[in-house]
């Protein structure tokens, strides 16, 4: 045989490595076997029966009305390209070439695709910078609604709750204010899938009124990759517009084995999904605490509320800081992967995060804790020291992202790139937050700090093998 994918996979799996990442499910622990036997057979297309995602009348609207009942949405809708591709259609819905539109900066890559392809202008909202972890973390309230105040033209806010480590912002007063300001939220909540079915967990934004929500159902709950879910729950959205733009992002070929499993997810859920998920919660609460008695490690959490605009953590996150041992977020990872055969979701430069599902159990949980106690033994004298304070301002927008990348490009070599008006994103991956976006121009104090993220070893999405980077020919 000669499938180099295949055998890749296969190897990993014979490895039995112990998975503190997405997706949910954790490699299958918690599918009914009548499904897992069936897999192959239930990889279908529309026969009769079987209803069409692009225009649902029978088992497939009936999931999805299911669906809303559960999440607490007015409609829900399937995703089979993930929720970026929830995240083009909500911004399609509503926003037309030269609309303006308010992002976080740290939005996820899909949101300022989002902008290349609607044509939107962006106003840029800086998340509140917790210095100490190095995480971008919350919206500055204030900041949001002097945005709004001064910028009467913004027709819509795109939010991210929770980021990517699972801290909050004050999404309640984000969704007043947004309304009082008669525009429409959107809210990318591609984490916090798990959130409307625990009160031990923060507030899904589908309970105070966005008016769009998209979940990755396959991060934190247990359907299949690239499978989300787009709730609309208010009427300020042309509902026929949306429908257009879900179908125009999707696949016409959609697959049942992914909508099954949207379906499945759903289902446990409202049974022993729930159970499932307060012991998880609580699995999560132990290791925290036992992780902050080691010494060495931090696993962030209650401490970073009421600061950096943040008042709630999901607690089955566990981001974990390795900066006083004087190593890196990557070194820490592949120690544990090297070590105690454990693979954590991501690793930044003063990080890793490791992600507790309904999947979980406590014995593994048990090894991450003896891994990270053993981590000690690579302590170094010197505590690592990055200049995140130097974190670049965003950088002047020249051209509109829409227009940026359909400008003539060349490759300049990072040293030589200082004034050049970015042609593609420069992204840090994970956690996918862009330093400079296409149509801004590159200021010396970006060239530095993208160095010293490179130089760390830090993956950054952008730049290619010779150090060089995509800029408008202009
Ligand atoms: C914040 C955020 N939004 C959106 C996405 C895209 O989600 P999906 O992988 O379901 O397309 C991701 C994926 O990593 C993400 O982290």
């Amino acid at each position: 045989m000669t499938a180099p994918l295949y055998e890749a996979l296969m190897d990993y799996v014979k490895k039995q490595i112990i998975p503190f990442h997405m997706p949910g499910h954790k490699q299958g622990r918690i599918f009914p076997e009548e499904y897992l036997v069936n897999l192959t057979k239930i990889d279908l297309t529309e026969v009769p029966g079987l209803d069409n995602l692009h225009n649902p009348e029978g088992p497939i609207l009936e999931a999805q009305k299911l669906a809303a009942r559960a999440f607490g949405a007015k409609e829900s809708f399937f995703l089979v390209n993930g929720t970026t591709s929830g995240i083009y259609a909500a911004m399609y819905a509503v926003l037309d070439p030269d609309d303006k539109v308010l992002i976080m900066r740290n939005s996820h890559k899909s949101v300022y695709n989002g902008l290349v392809l609607t044509g939107a202008v962006p106003f840029y909202i800086n998340p509140e910078i917790d210095y100490e972890s190095g995480i971008p973390m919350g919206v500055n309230i204030d900041k949001l609604e002097e945005c709004l105040k001064k910028n009467e033209s913004i027709k819509a806010v795109v939010i991210t709750y929770p980021n990517y480590y699972g801290f909050c912002s004050d999404i309640e007063k984000i969704s007043d204010i947004v309304h009082k300001y008669h525009k429409i939220l959107i809210v990318d909540e591609a984490h916090g899938a798990h959130f409307p079915f625990s009160g031990n967990l923060p507030l899904s934004s589908l309970q105070v009124g966005a008016d769009i929500v998209v979940q990755s159902i396959h991060k934190t709950l247990s359907s299949f990759t690239q499978s989300s879910i787009l709730h609309l729950n208010s009427d300020r959205v042309d509902t026929n517009r949306l429908k257009y733009f879900l179908s125009l992002f999707q696949s016409t070929s959609p697959s049942y084995l992914l909508m099954s499993s949207l379906d499945l997810a759903r289902d446990y859920m409202e049974k022993e999904g729930k159970n499932r998920l307060e012991k998880a919660i609580i699995l999560a609460d132990y290791a925290r605490h036992e992780i902050n008695t080691l010494g060495g490690v931090r696993c962030l959490g209650e401490e970073i509320l009421g600061s950096f605009g943040i008042v709630d953590f999901d607690k089955t996150k566990l981001t974990i800081s390795v900066k006083n041992l004087g190593i890196t977020g990557p070194e820490a990872e592949g120690f544990l992967r090297e070590n105690f055969n454990i693979q954590v979701e991501m690793a930044d430069t003063f990080n890793i995060l490791a992600m507790i599902t309904l999947a979980d159990n406590k014995e593994e949980v048990e090894l991450l804790i003896k891994g990270l106690a053993n981590m000690k033994n690579l302590k170094k004298d010197k505590k690592l020291e990055v200049e995140i304070e130097d974190y670049p301002d965003v950088p002047e927008m020249v051209l509109k992202p829409a227009e940026a990348i359909r400008q003539k490009t060349k490759w300049v070599s990072l040293e030589d790139a200082e004034g050049s008006i970015c042609a593609d994103f420069i992204i840090p991956y994970p956690p996918g937050v862009p330093l400079v976006c296409p149509g801004e121009r590159i200021k010396k104090d970006m060239v530095k700090y993208i160095n010293v993220l490179y130089n760390k070893g830090i993956k950054i999405l952008g730049l290619n093998k010779n150090n060089s980077l995509l800029v408008c020919e202009i």
